[in-house]
């Protein structure tokens, strides 16, 4: 029998959770029931979806709810968590609001599978640049323990939502004629974002952080299940429509070359690295190598994965290395992630189709 399934949100996450609901067959009634703030029709992933205005009908007798809403007190989970719950529905939230509250399990498959039990009724999906941040740096602390990282991210506007999307698409016409003459919505950025970069993602800390920044050294830490790994963010905007990067330098307590944290990564699973030799370039550099950019993760080869580059020893440190990965923000760092927690809570029998 087939899952009754809802889903809350239909921006950019929403409607990559329908996409890859139905690309992995994953075992729902079709089509599942999708909300948002306002009643509508709306084109979702090539098909017309009736979107209903979210109420207490979007949760009876559903199995499991997919949130991919917005945060805050008026937000999707925080409004509807609690009464999902007790219709029945296991829920799956992309949101912050949960994802530090030490009764909620905090989930990337592939790194902490274990967190899921038979007593999950709600489980969060980490940030976006936290997933694929602990896809990389957990396979490495368990070849090696990892003291400390300085991360800084390259990330999408896409990360923020549709209208940051949009947002950039309107600018980029405009600063082609005068970069400084560009119109944006400063409810969204405090600056224009075409050819531009921007060191400031969601709001401030008193300690001149960000909250994406905690939420990258926060989220690690639970997911991995340790708080001595120190981690130094530093959360950068860039004018790229989907796709983070990130640049990590990593110390590790033993011993690690490059050579033998590409061959860890590369078998870990959900990672792809793209770390070789082109010498047959047009730019005649003979040690030239292969990096992964965020063009790439467009490739159906490579979508659902955390591509990893730029592998090397760090001299200025003891165990050191640095590295570079790049990974789609809707698909594995919010959809994909949140689906994939779906088949583990059927994997597990938590839900049974
Ligand atoms: N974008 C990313 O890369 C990414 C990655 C990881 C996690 N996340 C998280 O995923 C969630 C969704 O992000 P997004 O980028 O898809 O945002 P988005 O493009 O702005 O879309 C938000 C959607 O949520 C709906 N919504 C907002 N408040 C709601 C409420 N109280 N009840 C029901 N529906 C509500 C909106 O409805 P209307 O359409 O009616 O306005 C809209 O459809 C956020 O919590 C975000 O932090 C995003």
């Amino acid at each position: 029998m087939a899952l009754k399934a809802t889903v809350v949100g239909v921006g950019m996450v929403g409607e990559q959770i329908i996409s890859i609901l139905r690309e992995r067959g994953f075992p729902i009634e079709w089509p599942p029931i999708v909300c948002a703030t306002r009643e509508r029709t709306e084109m979702l992933d090539g098909e017309e979806f009736y979107v209903k205005k979210t109420d207490e009908s979007c949760f009876k007798g559903r199995d499991i709810v997919f949130f991919a809403g917005k945060e805050g007190a008026r937000g999707a989970s925080v409004q509807w968590g609690e009464i999902a719950q007790e219709a029945g529905a296991v829920c799956i939230d992309n949101g912050s609001d949960f994802r530090l509250d030490p009764t909620i399990p905090l989930v990337v498959p592939e790194v902490n599978p274990e967190a899921v039990t038979s007593k999950s009724r709600f489980i969060a999906s980490p940030n976006c640049s936290t997933i694929q941040l602990v896809m990389v740096l957990h396979p490495l602390h368990q070849a090696a323990r990892i003291r400390r990282v300085v991360v800084s991210t390259y990330q999408s506007v896409s990360g923020w939502g549709v209208r940051a999307y949009e947002d950039l698409l309107n600018q980029m016409p405009q600063a082609l004629k005068s970069v400084n003459k560009v119109s944006f919505d400063p409810t969204v950025f405090s600056s224009s974002m075409a050819f531009n970069c921007l060191p400031h993602i969601d709001k401030f800390t008193p300690d001149g952080y960000t909250k994406e920044e905690m939420k990258m050294v926060l989220e690690t830490q639970k997911i991995i299940g340790d708080e001595s790994i120190n981690i130094s963010p530093t959360a950068v905007r860039v004018p790229v429509l989907v796709g983070h990067g990130e640049s990590i330098n990593i110390e590790t307590e033993n011993e690690l070359s490059a050579s033998q944290a590409q061959k860890v990564l590369s078998a870990a699973h959900g990672i792809l690295v793209m770390d070789e030799l082109n010498k047959d370039n047009p730019r005649h550099d003979p040690l030239e190598r292969t990096c992964p950019v965020p063009l790439d993760i467009r490739k159906p080869e490579y979508q659902d994965l955390v591509l990893v580059g730029r592998i090397r020893e760090d001299s200025t440190l003891k165990n050191g290395l640095n590295l570079w990965c790049v990974a789609d923000n809707l698909r594995k760092g919010a959809a994909l992630n949140v689906v994939q927690i779906g088949e583990l809570l059927i994997k597990k029998g938590i839900i049974r189709p």
